[in-house]
């Protein structure tokens, strides 16, 4: 039986070997950037039980970010990255941050990098992670100079795209995964998956869901809960309401704070309406409520009207435990699936 395990693992340890090159890891596993989640402690955590952690800067400044890069480093000696969303107004400062503590990996969200960021970046030495939730932006980014993508389909937790990670995985993988390493995310929650993606081409995972209820986690122990109780069909995409009101779908537990953003919605489109706020300002207003929603329910445990964003997986999370468990829970998992391989 141990013979079998093994060579399990080292079929899971040939597949993961880009990615672990490529991340400075143990094992190709992220853990996703979840604001107000990803802070030091679980960054820390998962690095230093071989995977690779990334601080979620959300909306954090300049001097808040220098403080947890700092703070995050006093825990761990591994890589961890930096998650930046691209529509931050001090975006360019953020990048010059992390430059300045040698930050190894930057991951850029929210949607194409504007001008110049992707040379800012690599000008710190730093590589850049960028999500790529299209085929033909997925080559784009290529071409641009990224040095790796994530692709995450609708399963997963926060904000999402409108296509599955299992269809993202047959269009992208095969096209760019030669050229640079692709790490699969949304909806994974256990290591069978993980071992179908690295066959398919991945050179890692990453994961955002399953990792909440880490005992390294901060998360409110009522936001921890509310994600023991809840099932796959608990994680549920937000409502559009209003047509000229382009919003980005939340994936997030079922609470009264799901009506109270419908609510916020028509709030902003009444103010578009009456030209009280311009579209950018009114698209601005629905991130900064999400923003602060989830506040509410991580940190300070109001789980009735903040916002529980969660994936599908959550189903698959049953019990608070430490990260190097969850790890090696999942690597143990892709192990035994691979070996099964060979039968
Ligand atoms: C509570 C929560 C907050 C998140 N916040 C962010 C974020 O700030 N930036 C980001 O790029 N992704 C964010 N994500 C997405 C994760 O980084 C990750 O890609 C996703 O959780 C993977 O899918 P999974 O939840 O199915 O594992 C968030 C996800 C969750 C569950």
């Amino acid at each position: 039986m141990n013979e079998m395990i093994s060579t399990g693992a080292a079929r899971l340890e040939r597949r993961m070997a880009r990615g672990c090159e490529f991340l400075g890891s143990e094992v190709a596993i992220l853990c996703g950037a979840m604001s107000w989640v990803s802070e030091r402690n679980l960054v820390a955590a998962i690095s230093n039980a071989g995977g690779f952690g990334v601080i979620a800067c959300g909306a954090m400044n300049p001097e808040l970010l220098d403080k947890e890069i700092t703070a995050t480093r006093a825990l761990t000696d591994r890589p961890f990255g930096v998650n930046l969303i691209t529509m931050h107004p001090q975006l360019f400062d953020l990048i010059e941050v992390c430059g300045r503590h040698r930050v190894g990996h930057v991951v850029l969200a929210g949607g194409l990098p504007p001008k110049g960021a992707l040379e800012a970046i690599k000008a710190t030495g730093a590589k850049v992670i960028a999500f790529a939730p299209a085929l033909s932006l997925a080559k784009k980014l290529v071409r641009s100079g990224v040095d790796a993508l994530v692709i995450e389909g609708m399963e997963a937790g926060g904000h999402i795209g409108p296509v599955s990670t299992s269809v993202l995985a047959q269009e992208i993988l095969p096209a760019v995964a030669s050229d640079v390493p692709v790490f699969v995310a949304g909806g994974i929650g256990r290591g069978e998956a993980i071992a179908g993606y690295l066959d398919m081409g991945a050179a890692g995972v990453q994961l955002g869901t399953r990792f909440v209820c880490a005992t390294e986690s901060i998360a409110h122990p009522n936001f921890k809960r509310a994600f023991l109780r809840a099932s796959a069909r608990d994680a549920v995409a937000s409502v559009q309401v209003d047509a000229r009101l382009p919003v980005i779908p939340v994936r997030a537990l079922k609470n009264p704070g799901t009506e109270l953003f419908t609510a916020k919605q028509r709030e902003v489109a009444a103010s578009l309406d009456s030209g009280a706020v311009e579209m950018a300002e009114a698209q601005l207003q629905i991130e900064h409520y999400w923003a602060g929603a989830l506040r509410r329910a991580v940190i300070d445990g109001d789980v009735e009207h903040g916002s529980l964003m969660a994936g599908q997986s959550v189903g698959m999370v049953t019990k608070e435990e430490p990260v190097a468990d969850i790890i090696a829970t999942l690597m143990e998992e892709a192990a035994a699936a691979l070996e099964k391989r060979a039968a």
